[in-house]
Formats: structure tokens, sequence, C-alpha cells
């Protein structure tokens, strides 16, 4: 554990159970914001909306390697803990909780945190066991940490409904609060994996908020049939160099289940692969009012 001049870093599971035992019995509130590092202008949002809701703001850095598939970029994940704890001090974060994947998963660990429908939607057909290991990693945070309030991006709309399902359902006395997307100036969602692109794919990217964007406009022209408004988002999509559609859906924004017509707030989410990265994107469709 050391204090880098107001930031302290803490790497135990054991010293960051003391160090919140501690903050609690001083009667402060924490907010916690769970990271995978790599830090962006999101997760500095996520940051700044915490330290407007706690005494004390918490963040964790840990690349979950339970989250991840046997072909995924676990191993390649961007890591760098000097830069994210300088981002982090920047934006007024109290602690960064880095802990080591064999302190957080011993070599017997037999625990799972499992939700049985939400994640049979959208990103789960293709990354099976990933939300398993976020209920999991998110669980044991909470757990570690112990806030009050807790921070996640609304880029990653199924995750968060699945962490707000997972905390009523367990009965944990935390509140989530979802902080909207935040965007590069053409709009493309901030995400650390956008790192991997090459400027070509870059330039692909960018068709996934356009498409987005897309279906609102020809909602607002009395296209509500999902499914015309999916074919339209494919084209759009699909006509871009290096692109691959994992899927496009609208879907209720609390089940995930696919909807036929637009009929009032309802989301249309999208995953796409560009060259080798993938990619998510949402947005909440709004129909117009009579
Ligand atoms: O959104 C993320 O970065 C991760 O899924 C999370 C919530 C930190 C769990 O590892």
């Amino acid at each position: 554990m050391h204090a880098e001049a107001n930031i302290l870093t803490i790497s135990t599971i054991d010293q960051m159970q003391q160090e919140s035992a501690r903050l609690l019995d001083a009667g402060k509130t924490i907010a916690f914001v769970p990271t995978m590092g790599w830090l962006h202008e999101g997760h500095l949002a996520l940051m700044r909306e915490g330290r407007k809701h706690g005494d004390t703001l918490i963040v964790s850095i840990f690349v979950n390697p339970t989250q991840f598939g046997p072909t995924e970029d676990f191993q390649d994940y961007p890591r760098d803990l000097d830069r994210d704890v300088t981002l982090a001090k920047s934006v007024g974060v109290d602690v960064i909780f880095a802990p080591e994947a064999k302190a957080m998963y011993d070599k017997a660990y037999q625990t799972h945190v499992d939700l049985e429908m939400l994640p049979r939607h959208l990103c789960g057909p293709s990354r099976p066991g990933h939300f398993r290991g976020v209920a999991t990693v998110v669980t044991k945070l909470f757990n570690i940490v112990r806030p009050q309030v807790a921070f996640f991006g609304e880029k990653d709309y199924q995750q968060l409904v699945i962490i707000r399902r997972m905390v009523r359902d367990l009965n944990l006395d935390i509140r989530v609060i979802g902080v909207p997307t935040v965007r590069e100036s053409d709009g493309l969602a901030m995400s650390s994996r956008n790192t991997y692109l090459s400027e070509e794919e870059r330039r692909s990217a960018r068709s996934l908020f356009q498409s987005l964007q897309q279906a609102q406009d020809s909602l607002a022209e009395g296209i509500t049939v999902a499914g015309e408004l999916i074919h339209g988002a494919s084209e759009f999509i699909g006509s871009k160099p290096h692109v691959q559609i994992d899927y496009i859906a609208i879907c209720d924004p609390e089940t995930l289940e696919d909807v036929d017509r637009v009929e009032g707030p309802t989301l249309m989410a999208l995953a796409v692969r560009v060259g080798k990265t993938r990619l998510i994107d949402n947005a909440i469709l709004k129909p117009m009012e009579d």
C-alpha cells in the first residue's frame, strides 16, 4: 500500500477491506467505480459523477480474467497502472484498488454469480460466460469495497441492466447509477478497445453511432417496425469496409427481449466486429409524441 500525494493505491484484498472498514466506521460514504483500467474520458465521467455522491471515491482497476472467453483479448487488453493512477488523481479519486488475479481467484475458486434470462440476449450468445464473469467479479468487488453507491456506463447497457437486477435479486444495499455514454467528436463511443483500431477501421467504426441516429430519424418519420429499422442499420453498417455485424437488436430496455414495434422508449443495441475489434453501442429510441 502506498499513498501518492493524496491518492492511495491498494493491491491486496485485506488492506482494501481494512481501509473500507475504517472509512465506514468513521461514518464516510463510499462511492465506487469498478473498471478494467486503460482509463478514458468515459471512465473519468463515471468518476466525476462518483465524486459528487460519496465522501470517499474508490476505483478498482482489475482486468478480470473470468469475463474473457478463451479466444478473446485478455492477454492483449491494454494495461498501464501508472497512467491510470495519474488520470484517476486528476478527477479526485481517493483510493485505487488494483488486486492481483491470483488473489481474486485462488486455485480452489468455485463460486459464481449467474443470472438466468438477461445474459441470454444481445452479447450473451456470442460471449458465453462473459456476464457470469462480470456478475461474479462485481459481487466480489462490492463485498471487498463495501460501497453505498456504484457507477456503471450506459455504453455497456446489458451489463448495467444485469448489475441492477443482481443487486435487487441479492438484496445488496447498493445504489447503482448509470452514466451516459461519452463519445468522440464523431460520435464513436469511448472504449478502451478503440485503441486497437487502424485508421481505416476507425472510420468504419463511426457507422455504429450513425446507424443509431439514422434509426431515430426513421422513427421520427413514422417507421416503427423493428425489422425495418434493423434492416436499415444493417445495410448502412454492412456497406463499410472491415465490418462484420454480430447483432443489431431492438428490444425492451428492462427485459432485453426483442420487440416488433417501437411504441415507447425502446433499446436499440448493436455489436459489430471492425477488423479484429468487437465494438458495441446502443441508444434508447423514443417515438414521436402524438
Ligand atoms: O465494465 C467493465 O469495465 C467491467 O466489465 C467491470 C464492470 C469493471 C467488471 O470487470
